[in-house]
């Protein structure tokens, strides 16, 4: 088991958004995770990767305690994440934005990084994550200027930018067209075994995409799990989906 939470509670405040979630990943899966608005997705997702701390429980990664550990640290052991909300500088290129990832990685263990050889390494690899993502027509676009769908691309090929071992997503597909979703579902699984990801976590909305790419569905609902099982077990059980769908955001959700 390459992730694993246990008995994780979230209370903020009086208010419990997450009650008793064990969940484990194991190498090789993609794992989406679903529920209604409010089921405590992104809560879960932000103790998944050290950006909270649960109220009780613990999240282990790669058998290290890493409840609240926060993201620096927890990329330099080899997660990523990006949010639901695209976290993209508005004002950089597409490749000056893949160089600060890159960068950020290189860096890592290192005091001083100002060499030339430093440098060609970081256009490199920016380069590299930009061909990945199908970006690198876009490489002098300014980010602020993409369409939605490459703007969600940019910031999954952020985080890819950091070489992870796995990866957690918070709707990466949020807010594009249907075709947008798949493309960009595609772009992401190919990445992913190029790079030699060794999981992905998603929470999604769209079940076609959840049904379409995932190996195994953790479905919450007012903060517990509901079901953990796969597209096939999910997909039988109407009553289920019913209930994890729930009502649906705005014709982008
Ligand atoms: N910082 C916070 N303080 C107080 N309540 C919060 C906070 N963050 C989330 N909540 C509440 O916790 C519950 C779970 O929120 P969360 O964002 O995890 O849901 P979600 O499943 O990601 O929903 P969505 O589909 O809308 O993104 C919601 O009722 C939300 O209002
Ligand atoms: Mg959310």
């Amino acid at each position: 088991m390459i992730l694993q939470a246990e008995n994780v509670t979230k209370y903020y405040g009086e208010f419990r958004a997450l009650h008793d979630v064990t969940l484990g990943v194991s190498a090789g899966e993609f794992v989406s995770i679903i529920g209604p608005n409010g089921a405590g997705k992104s809560t879960l997702l932000n103790l998944l990767t050290g950006l909270a701390r649960p109220s009780s429980g613990t999240v282990r990664f790669k058998d290290r305690d890493i409840t609240g550990i926060g993201p620096v640290k927890l990329a330099k052991l080899g997660m990523a994440r990006s949010f639901q909300l695209v976290q993209i500088f508005p004002d950089l290129t597409v490749r000056e934005t893949l160089q600060a990832a890159v960068a950020a990685r290189l860096r890592r263990g290192r005091r001083i990084f100002a060499s030339l050889r430093g440098d060609r390494d970081i256009r490199d690899g920016a380069e590299e994550v930009a061909a990945l993502f199908g970006l690198d027509a876009k490489r002098r676009a300014l980010a602020r200027e993409l369409p939605q769908g490459d703007k969600k691309l940019l910031d999954v090929a952020s985080a890819f930018a950091l070489r992870p071992e796995i990866i957690l997503l918070d709707e990466p597909t949020s807010g594009v067209s249907t075709a947008d979703k798949t493309r960009i579902m595609e772009i992401l699984v190919r990445a992913a075994k190029t790079i030699g990801l060794q999981a992905i976590i998603q929470v999604e909305h769209d079940m076609d995409i959840v049904f379409g790419f995932s190996d195994r569905i953790v479905a919450l609902h007012q903060g517990a799990v509901l079901a953990d099982a796969t597209p096939r077990e999910v997909q039988a059980d109407q009553r289920l989906v019913d209930m994890v769908v729930g009502r649906r955001r705005g014709a982008s959700a």
